[in-house]
């Protein structure tokens, strides 16, 4: 799995993510994260279909490839032909890495969003994970994960899977550090994803936080560097992969050149000390909070 994916979860158009995932194919991304939620499926497999057309890779095996299940389809009999409907609109045969997106079932045919608490039903997790290793024996995806699940989830999950989840996908970075769910997801052998690594700034759902920290840009600064450059080189020293989205060829290009330098010991002292507060106060439903079982 490349360390560092490229994100599409955006409201940009549909053409700007496939000139985006393109132009990132060029630069050098060899991993892409989108959501059958997104509506970026489509256009990254336009994106690399043209890749293929025009060279740039060889072949699909080249790629690393991730997309995930969506809440309203997070029942046992959902998932298949979900990741069938995922592939379809990638033109794809196989995912590297599925996940279930968030920890919730919600009924279909609801569309307030957030969804409203009368939306959730329960959720078997046991069920679908049987379906998500369903998909993983037949085929469809090579791996098999989880997104947004809190240490308690995790453990639930591991004392009945046959195939562990690989990855944890979750909203990580200097400002919300999730230290108990690293060390737990590093004890497990799960590789976490950090989402939201530089705090979505500009996203509906993001913040500045990141962006304006003041002692991330003190040390950028002292290395040269850019305050996107601080947090994404920094969760790859804390030893988590990233999934970082910007449609602009110079940032995303600034983003994945973070492998020849690296932050002194003392920097980690000072982000240690940071502040903490989860930016995502709405997810798909307005109890995020609640989803992390009390953890942090
Ligand atoms: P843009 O697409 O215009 O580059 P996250 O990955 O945390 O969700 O953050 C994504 C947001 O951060 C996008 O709005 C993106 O804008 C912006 N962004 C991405 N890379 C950089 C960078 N190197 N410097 C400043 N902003 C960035």
């Amino acid at each position: 799995m490349p360390v560092i994916g490229f994100g599409t979860a955006s409201t940009s158009s549909t053409n700007d993510t496939k000139e985006a995932a393109l132009e990132a194919i060029k630069v050098g991304y060899r991993h892409f994260d989108t959501a059958s939620i997104y509506g970026s499926e489509e256009p990254l497999g336009e994106a690399i279909a043209e890749a293929l057309q025009l060279g740039l890779i060889a072949s699909r095996d080249e790629l690393f490839i991730t997309s995930k299940l969506w809440c309203t389809h997070n029942f046992p009999h959902l998932v298949l032909p979900a990741i069938h409907k995922t592939l379809q609109s990638l033109n794809l045969e196989y995912l590297d890495l599925y996940l279930i997106h968030w920890p919730i079932s919600v009924k279909p045919g609801i569309w307030e969003f957030p969804y409203p608490e009368e939306a959730l039903t329960s959720f078997d997790l046991k069920g679908v994970w049987k379906a998500m290793e369903e998909c993983k024996n037949l085929g469809l995806t090579k791996c098999i994960g989880v997104s947004n699940f809190s240490c308690n989830k995790l453990e639930k999950l591991l004392s009945f899977a046959t195939i562990p989840p690989s990855v944890n996908q979750v909203e990580m970075n200097p400002t919300w550090q999730q230290k108990k769910l690293l060390q737990y997801c590093q004890a497990k052998g799960i590789i976490i994803t950090a989402y939201s690594p530089l705090g979505a700034p500009g996203a509906m759902w993001g913040s500045n936080n990141v962006l304006d920290n003041e002692l991330l840009k003190e040390i950028a600064k002292n290395h040269g560097k850019s305050f996107a450059q601080v947090c994404i080189r920094w969760l790859y020293e804390v030893g988590v992969t990233v999934a970082v989205k910007s449609y602009n060829k110079e940032r995303m290009k600034q983003n994945i050149e973070i492998f020849d330098w690296s932050l002194l010991k003392d920097d980690y002292e000072k982000i240690a000390q940071v502040e903490q507060h989860q930016m995502w106060k709405n997810g798909p439903t307005k109890f995020i909070s609640d989803l992390r079982d009390g953890e942090n």
